[in-house]
């Protein structure tokens, strides 16, 4: 059983405070888990609570959320059996009141949320993977490693917020990394040549003054070619353009690019791109108030194309299962602090399975050293992670993590490769 439940306010990669929780177990057993937090976020996410104290971290502070997790949730939880994730979580639920866990903030729920899981795998001498999984959790995710950056991530002119590569043709994950890294430089290396800098931007992707998606996807597409990969057999590309930053009274406004698109000016443009690129998966495509725009491209490149909803399904179930109902994507991106539990994560996952909806696990952009999504890529097998580039130690902390789960199953490990993303072996 829970005995002590205490929480903290640390800082996060990109030095704002976030909250870090450690739950201790009557044996002794504990669960340390930190909450990320994003930047280009989801208008229906759950609510990441804010001190708005203009005196301390320009009112990000997360004080009021420490406190709730010390007070309120520790008294509520103090007592239940950390096994029972359901019921830890919906006591949780419970006690905040409302729909979108803005009360006591979802950011306090998830801390104690994930911290919980992690000391109930300790007492059970379990990996979290394994705890979480089962016997069967033994599928290592398709990396998609975001190695140029744009759109709020960034403060270059590119419209698109993630330009991707996925190495589908990896027989093993280390191998997935290996391929992803000599990519990576090998970009340096041309980017540098071009005039281009290469600081790298929040989630360790670089963020070269470019103006076009046509533009980075070249650049990318010849990294492969040149670190003598196969674009499209051996590595993939996928985008997140962020499309919901930059819809506005129904037009796409590409400020970078200097061009206002239609929704279907818009959607031909993506067509364009997956015709003259290896772009296998493309996440919010369309905004996430653009629900006519997101039918029509899903039944548009559906068939050729993972489509995944980011902002439109925000890890929430009742979102996903409206979005299934209506044509919406065929691709779920999974963010635990949009919804703000691990059991409304899992189940997210499990209804978009059951619907035929492929999964992606993701870290937010602003991150900490924390790996939980690591394990929880191969808890729920899912086959897809997204965890930024080949830099920065908030994100190669979830490779590396992967790195030792593969190390760890041995010949049990499997590499989920091309039909992960839906594409055919
Ligand atoms: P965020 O962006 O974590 O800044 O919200 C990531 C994404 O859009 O996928
Ligand atoms: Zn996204």
């Amino acid at each position: 059983a829970i005995s002590r439940v205490v929480a903290r306010e640390i800082i996060d990669s990109r030095g704002n405070p976030t909250v870090e929780v450690d739950v201790e177990l009557r044996d002794g057993s504990l669960g340390r888990a930190a909450v990320p937090s994003g930047a280009s976020t989801g208008a229906r996410e759950a609510v990441e609570l804010r001190d708005g104290d203009p005196a301390r971290y320009h009112g990000k502070g997360v004080r009021r959320a420490v406190d709730a997790v010390n007070e309120a949730v520790a008294d509520a939880v103090v007592g239940l059996d950390a096994e029972d994730q359901a019921t830890v979580d919906h006591t949780m639920i419970e006690l905040d009141g409302t729909a979108t866990k803005s009360r006591l903030g979802a950011n306090a729920l998830l801390g104690v949320s994930l911290a919980t899981a992690k000391a109930a795998a300790a007492a059970h001498r379990l990996p979290l993977y394994r705890y979480v999984g089962g016997v069967d959790a033994r599928l290592l995710p398709v990396p998609m490693m975001n190695i140029v950056n744009g759109g709020a991530h960034a403060d270059n002119p590119l419209d698109f917020q993630e330009f991707m590569i996925a190495p589908v043709g990896a027989a093993t994950f280390a191998e997935a990394v290996r391929m992803g890294s000599e990519v990576f430089h090998t970009l340096r290396e041309s980017l540098l040549a071009a005039g281009h800098s290469v600081n790298v931007g929040d989630e360790g992707g670089f963020a070269p003054d470019l103006r076009t998606a046509d533009e980075a996807l070249d650049f990318v597409v010849r990294a492969i070619e040149e670190s003598g990969y196969k674009p499209g057999t051996d590595i993939t590309l996928v985008m997140d353009p962020a499309t919901s930053e930059f819809f506005h009274d129904g037009v796409y406004d590409y400020a970078g690019e200097g061009v206002r698109r239609s929704p279907a000016e818009h959607a031909d443009y993506l067509a364009t791109l997956v015709d003259r690129y290896p772009v296998a998966s493309i996440e919010d495509a369309m905004a996430e108030d653009d629900h006519d725009g997101w039918r029509d491209l899903t039944a548009r490149l559906g068939d050729r194309c993972q489509l995944t909803g980011d902002d439109v399904f925000c890890t929430n179930e009742t979102l996903l299962r409206a979005g299934i109902r209506d044509g919406i994507a065929n691709s779920v991106l999974v963010k635990v602090n949009q919804i703000g539990t691990l059991t409304e994560t899992l189940a997210t996952v499990s209804t978009a399975h059951r619907a035929g909806y492929t999964v992606v696990m993701s870290h937010r952009s602003g991150e900490t050293e924390d790996t939980t999504i690591a394990d929880l890529a191969v808890a729920t097998g899912c086959g897809q992670i997204k965890t930024g580039s080949l830099s920065r130690a908030d994100r190669t902390a979830k490779y590396n993590q992967l790195v030792r789960i593969e190390q760890e199953l041995g010949t049990q490990a499997r590499y989920a490769g091309r039909t992960a993303l839906g594409l055919r072996s």
